[in-house]
């Protein structure tokens, strides 16, 4: 069946989620937090995926923006910097404003060159997307930006997936689903979409019942993929 629609994971995916950390770090009288900012990077991002899982299982929803806060919180304090409200803040609006991968402003105008539709289907809270998106400046590519806040729970619950054959009137199998998420990846191929996972930082697959159709180190042949299907 060929492609209709391709559809992108946000986070880590399009948006280069350590930006933040990284941006911080570089920024002048940051010396203690300079020291560490890998390892608040990594806990930062894990503890936040953690919360979206274990709230999706327990049923007590939250939005994105509060479980980023939260896993900022434990991932300052496990560094010893919890209590410094200034970089907390300022971690925090650039979480906000997060800069895109290089490749996926033109990746993006090639798939809509090509005809597909496209779309992010994201954990984020809208609003944090629209800011996202706009710092990157990508959303004339974009057909649609779609927010698990619609459905009330995080990936991999499959209502989240179902969003998108909800919005563009697809089948699972003409769905290009591209994520950097292993495990995103393979829930999405689980439901049914061609499912890419963009191995960015070059880990061992997920050991899930479903394995990616794909894997890239990046995104810069998504337009090629999605039509050679
Ligand atoms: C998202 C997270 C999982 O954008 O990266 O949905």
């Amino acid at each position: 069946m060929p492609i209709k629609a391709c559809v992108f994971d946000a986070y880590g995916t399009l948006f280069d989620v350590a930006a933040a950390a990284r941006e911080a770090a570089a920024e002048p009288g940051r010396e203690a937090f300079a020291a560490v900012w890998p390892k608040v990077a990594t806990d930062w991002r894990l503890k936040q995926l953690q919360y979206t899982w274990l709230r999706a299982v327990a049923g007590a929803h939250t939005d994105f923006w509060e479980v980023t806060q939260n896993g900022l919180d434990w991932a300052l304090e496990a560094s010893g910097l919890y209590g410094d409200a200034e970089l907390r803040e300022r971690l925090l609006a650039l979480y906000f404003e997060l800069s895109a991968y290089p490749e996926v402003p033109a990746m993006l105008a090639g798939l809509k060159h090509a005809g597909f539709a496209t779309a992010i289907l994201s954990n984020g809270e809208p609003k944090m997307l629209d800011g996202a998106v706009r710092s990157a400046g990508i959303g004339a590519d974009l057909d649609a930006v779609l927010s698990v806040e619609d459905v009330g729970v995080f990936k991999p619950h499959p209502s989240v997936y179902e969003m998108v054959g909800q919005r563009f009137g697809t089948a699972p199998a003409e769905v290009l689903f591209v994520s950097s998420n292993g495990w995103d990846a393979a829930h999405a191929a689980g439901f049914g979409f061609v499912s890419v996972w963009a191995n960015r930082a070059g880990e061992p697959v997920d050991r899930l019942p479903w394995r990616p159709a794909h894997i890239l180190d990046d995104l810069t042949t998504i337009p090629d993929i999605a039509k050679a299907i």
